[in-house]
């Protein structure tokens, strides 16, 4: 339990209905609702690797949700698309045994951010990370505001802009205030408009 009264633990199959409300709060249109979590993918993400699944629970209600999986290096180091990189909505690419904990998505309710639940998500990822001794923690990320602020800036040069605080978006400032290290782009990451299809390539080690 945190200060603010927010209850950090592993998803349960009864919390499965407020994850995927939850996701559709999180990233409305433009972004594909084809890509959200239906019940049965969280399911299955709770057959396979149920101690890589967590939520924020505060006064009985879920505020924030997310999932990860396990890679071995190859794989993310080969920073492939995002279907590629996680197999789907199913998770097909977990693999016990790899050393990369990757995070598919992290979901803060509108009306519960800026409190730091986010990053207390972020440190249920990196306490992960240590207690199994991985080698990271790794992800790549959308990053909205690209669509509205680049100005025909290339999605690398956007996201350098962010890193280095010149520029700020809503969605890749605050994973790296988390304690990620940005390590570059991926074109044609996923249908996503705002981001310019691309996502930052972000990495925390122990
Ligand atoms: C991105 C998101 C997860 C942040 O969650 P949050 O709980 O609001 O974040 P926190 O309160 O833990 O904030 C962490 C840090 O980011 C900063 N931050 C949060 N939102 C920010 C914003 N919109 N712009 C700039 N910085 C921001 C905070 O100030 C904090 O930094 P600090 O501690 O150094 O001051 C949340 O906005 C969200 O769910 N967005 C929609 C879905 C999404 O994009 N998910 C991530 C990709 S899958």
């Amino acid at each position: 339990m945190t200060s603010t009264g927010i209850l950090i633990r592993n998803t349960q199959p009864r919390d499965i209905a407020g994850v995927v409300a939850l996701q559709r709060e999180c990233f409305p249109a433009p972004f594909p609702e084809e890509l959200l979590w239906q019940a049965e993918h969280i399911a299955r993400h709770l057959e396979i690797f149920p101690e890589g699944q967590w939520v924020a629970e505060h006064e009985g209600q879920i505020v924030a949700s997310c999932t990860n999986l396990l890679l071995f290096e190859e794989h993310w180091q080969a920073h492939l698309d995002w279907e590629s990189t996680v197999g789907g909505h199913f998770l097909r690419a977990h693999t016990p045994g790899g050393t990369t904990l990757y995070g598919v998505d992290l979901s803060v309710a509108p009306a519960s951010r800026g409190q730091g639940i986010g990053r207390s998500l972020y440190q249920a990822r990196f306490d992960f990370v240590r207690a199994h001794a991985l080698s990271r923690y790794g992800t790549a990320v959308r990053m909205p505001d690209y669509q509205s602020q680049a100005q025909g800036q290339t999605p690398q040069a956007y996201a350098e802009a962010v890193a280095a605080g010149t520029l700020t978006d809503r969605t890749l400032t605050p994973l790296l205030r988390m304690g990620t290290e940005f390590l570059g782009v991926i074109e044609n990451h996923m249908d996503d408009e705002e981001s310019g299809h691309a996502a930052a390539i972000l990495e925390w080690r122990p």
